[in-house]
């Protein structure tokens, strides 16, 4: 019903909507975006995963080689590559596809980032055992979820049950202990954790990949 198994319906029915919110707290994701340039070299080439309207792939792009974005919702995207025109910038490149797509190679991204986008996956363990593939050794993974599983029962019951039923897409329910654990198993050393604004949950996460054990 609804948006429950095509996720994607959801995001190009709001996409007017998103692509017109202001950030939150524009302090607070200047200074995240400062500190994510510290971990940046020129010759990177970053992925960007759920990378929506292309936000984080726009203002990380002066300090890196390329940056894609992937997304599942064709009209987020078409606002992408609208602002992409807008501000004129030729290493940043679109993508309507997911993470999982066989054409990614492996050991090819310096840095994969995620951000408010894992939620929305069933299996972290899978989605970072592909992420850890994805990474050239030593590459960096940089994301920032929300973690139901940190709010209460209630409100995973009331998002669960939102999402079971389709009006929003399928939410995970994740906590950040669980997350760390995921990393770990998954062959990523935690090198940072960030809360950037007084005014959100959520933290920054910045992993490293190693050789799984
Ligand atoms: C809350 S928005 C975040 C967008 C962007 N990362 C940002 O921070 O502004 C979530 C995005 O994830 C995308 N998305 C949801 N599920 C996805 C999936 N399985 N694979 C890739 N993108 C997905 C949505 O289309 C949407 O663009």
């Amino acid at each position: 019903m609804f948006f429950r198994k095509s996720p994607e319906k959801f995001w190009d029915l709001i996409s007017s909507f998103y692509a017109a919110s202001p950030i939150n707290d524009e302090t607070a994701y200047q200074t995240k975006i400062q500190k994510i340039e510290t971990y940046l070299a020129v010759e990177n080439i970053v992925l960007d995963i759920g990378c929506g309207t292309g936000t984080q792939c726009f203002d990380l792009a002066g300090h890196i080689k390329q940056a894609i974005g992937i997304d599942i919702s064709r009209k987020l995207l078409a606002i992408a590559e609208q602002r992409k025109v807008e501000r004129k910038l030729g290493n940043v490149e679109f993508i309507k596809t997911s993470l999982f797509d066989e054409r990614f190679k492996a050991e090819s991204f310096d840095v994969v980032m995620a951000f408010y986008v894992l939620h929305f996956f069933e299996d972290i363990d899978a989605v970072f055992k592909r992420i850890h593939g994805l990474l050239k050794p030593d590459g960096l993974f940089i994301f920032e979820t929300a973690c139901i599983g940190e709010h209460g029962k209630m409100t995973g019951r009331i998002l669960g049950g939102l999402g079971w039923l389709g009006f929003i897409p399928k939410i995970n329910n994740l906590t950040y202990r669980q997350l760390e654990l995921s990393l770990e198993k998954n062959g990523f050393n935690l090198i940072e954790k960030t809360k950037f604004s007084d005014s959100s949950e959520e933290y920054t996460l910045i992993a490293k990949k190693i050789l799984k054990k």
